[in-house]
């Protein structure tokens, strides 16, 4: 890791990728966290992770418009710009890109980039182009930084799924490395969006997590998908004031619907609280 005196961050995507060329200049592998902000232990532990394995590590702060669709909370996202430049170079960020939505989108070319089948499920079937504009966003930053490997939170599992399949697809050369969900100690799932909670939401929102577990294990007993999807909507439905989205149980990366075979799995929901969207998941193994 490269010693840094005081952070540097940079708006420009010029100024970024002659920062990415003077480190591959010196033979510096680059570690690549991209965020839309208001950074939380979540993201800090992406960043403790790509300090481990890369010599200097880029993160970027980028509220995408384009990954969030009419009426959604793109306004409402929060955002908190000078103090995650602060916590993401103490947690050791040698350089933060914090583009504004100019920067990034001077035009619109019109060139979609559509993620095919995986993202007609779960988050994608609630948020139609959400997936598009996350493809693209990434392939833009990832063509911006060409970071050696990339880190993302398991959290956003569909994300990783799709972004996983991209890079497969198409050949693009950054590894990438899935990181745990890191989680409040009542095991709610950090997020962004949290803070947009009330404190009556937050209060249930815990509920979420100890519904999946609960849902893990009734899967491990052999209840059937459409049962488990029901027992964790139904228990959702009632003991929080949140709206359920989807309750999916689905293979894992595949997202198809598990066979009697299928061993990697996932069960995933999305909950819509008054201001805040909140998606969890757990991935496992069925065990015998
Ligand atoms: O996971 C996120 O925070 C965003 O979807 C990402 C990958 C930074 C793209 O905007």
């Amino acid at each position: 890791m490269i010693e840094r005196a005081s952070m540097q961050y940079t708006t420009s995507i010029k100024k970024m990728m002659s920062w990415q060329k003077e480190m591959k200049a010196l033979g510096l592998t680059i570690g690549f966290v991209p965020t839309m902000g208001f950074l939380h232990e979540g993201h800090l532990k992406l960043i403790e992770e790509a300090k481990k394995s890369s010599d200097c590590v880029a993160v970027s702060i980028f509220v995408n418009p384009t990954q969030f669709g009419p009426g959604e909370d793109f306004e409402a996202y929060p955002r908190r710009l000078d103090a995650d430049i602060r916590l993401a170079t103490e947690a050791g960020a040698d350089i933060v890109f914090c583009p504004e939505v100019k920067e990034m989108y001077p035009v619109d070319g019109g060139i979609r980039i559509v993620p095919g089948k995986l993202a007609k499920k779960m988050c994608g079937a609630s948020r139609p182009g959400h997936f598009d504009g996350v493809l693209k966003v990434v392939l833009k930053l990832v063509n911006i930084v060409q970071p050696d490997t990339v880190f993302f939170g398991m959290k956003d599992a569909q994300q990783l799924a799709i972004i996983e399949t991209f890079f497969r697809d198409f050949n693009c050369p950054a590894t990438i490395v899935r990181v745990p969900t890191v989680r409040d100690e009542d095991g709610l799932a950090k997020s962004s969006r949290n803070v947009n909670l009330s404190t009556d939401e937050r209060e249930d929102a815990p509920i979420i997590f100890e519904t999946l577990k609960h849902a893990e294990v009734l899967v491990q007993e052999g209840v059937t998908k459409e049962a488990v999807e029901k027992f964790v909507s139904d228990t959702l439905d009632n003991k929080t004031s949140g709206k359920v989205d989807y309750v999916s149980l689905l293979t894992y990366p595949d997202l198809e619907a598990p066979t009697e075979t299928s061993n990697d799995l996932i069960i995933a929901c999305a909950v819509q609280f008054t201001k805040a969207r909140l998606i969890d998941n757990i991935i496992f193994k069925r065990e015998g």
